[in-house]
């Protein structure tokens, strides 16, 4: 494995870290039991990877990857988990108490007395800042209890665009973390988001690398027919069929290998989660995200055609 340290965390993170969220779910969502996750937890740990992203919005999540977790030294992995400041489906407004009832939960529900990373969930632009007004201090009282380490945030890949989240919470400059989505086919934190993050020393967590448009060739057809239709990237810039298949040959096995490969390149990365529970797709990305970068060439096409493309066509 290699390693990198989380920005101002100072933390020293494996490049690559599980997502319980996603598709997937912590197996939830795939029909991986808990002895399922169980082994690829274990797998997860021989290959030194040691950061595990989850949240309390993820169903079960938390609670099966505490149960896979136990009884493994605490010292020997990072935990990263989140709450919602608004509900995620009505909006609604969380409170202090609910902040306080859902960290609480959380560390129950993993097992420990303490996460690493306690991130703002999936925050839309427009809840940014009444977020910060009403929960902010809560917050800091939480970290001051040890309740968690450090604080970071995550945007919402498939609404906001064009990361406007990030652009106050970056400026506000009071998270150590940000959860990013990004990918090949949404290049656009390449503009403002990744530098800010660099300039700042703010860990980047890779969000979406694969998602659903680089694992499913059905999903992938459609989104760029659907870009085409839209004229957001040109008629002849890709094939109908297989659009992406070019970039796989040589050291690139997959798509979801390009995909890793791709957002694992970036100066400003930290660590690239991989949503997977199971356990050939594990190994099969972290051999993909050890091996060599994606040709330049194939970097530089990628970024033409979809450079400037601020719809989530990656979901
Ligand atoms: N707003 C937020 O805070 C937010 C939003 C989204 C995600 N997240 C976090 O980010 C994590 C990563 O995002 P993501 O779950 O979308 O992860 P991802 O790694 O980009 O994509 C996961 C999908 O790719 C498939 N996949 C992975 N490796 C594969 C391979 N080698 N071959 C074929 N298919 C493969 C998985 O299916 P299999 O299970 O079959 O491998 C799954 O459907 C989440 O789990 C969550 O922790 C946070």
């Amino acid at each position: 494995m290699k390693y990198r340290i989380l920005g101002r965390t100072g933390l020293k993170v494996s490049i690559i870290g599980i997502g319980g969220g996603g598709p997937t779910q912590m197996g939830q969502k795939t029909g991986v039991d808990q002895a399922g996750v169980n082994r690829l937890v274990q797998r997860a740990l021989d290959l030194g990877i040691n950061f595990f992203d989850t949240a309390a919005a993820y169903g079960e999540s938390e609670t099966i990857l505490g149960n896979a977790l136990k009884g493994v030294p605490r010292d020997d992995y990072i935990l990263a988990t989140k709450f919602h400041a608004h509900h995620h489906r009505n909006d609604e407004r969380m409170s202090p108490e609910d902040v306080v009832d859902s960290v609480e939960r959380s560390l129950k529900r993993l097992q420990v007395d303490y996460v690493d990373v306690m991130q703002l969930h999936g925050v839309r632009p427009h809840h940014y800042s009444d977020a910060i007004e009403r929960l902010w201090p809560t917050v800091e009282r939480l970290k001051d209890q040890g309740k968690f380490g450090f604080i970071g945030v995550s945007e919402t890949y498939a609404e906001d665009h064009k990361h406007e989240m990030f652009s106050m919470a970056l400026a506000d400059d009071l998270f150590d973390t940000a959860m990013v989505g990004y990918n090949l086919l949404s290049p656009t934190p390449e503009h403002e988001v990744l530098p800010m993050c660099q300039e700042r020393d703010v860990g980047v967590i890779c969000m979406v690398a694969v998602r659903r448009a680089l694992a499913r060739p059905d999903v992938l057809k459609e989104r760029i027919a659907y870009a085409k239709d839209k004229g957001l990237i040109a008629r002849d810039a890709l094939e109908d069929e297989d659009p992406l298949g070019w970039l796989v040959k040589g050291d690139v096995a997959s798509l979801p290998a390009a995909g890793y490969k791709y957002v694992n390149a970036h100066p400003a990365m930290g660590v690239v989660l991989s949503g997977t529970a199971n356990i050939d797709h594990l190994e099969e990305n972290v051999k993909a995200i050890l091996g060599p970068p994606l040709p330049d060439e194939d970097v530089a096409r990628l970024r033409s055609i979809f450079g400037d493309v601020w719809e989530p066509l990656g979901n």
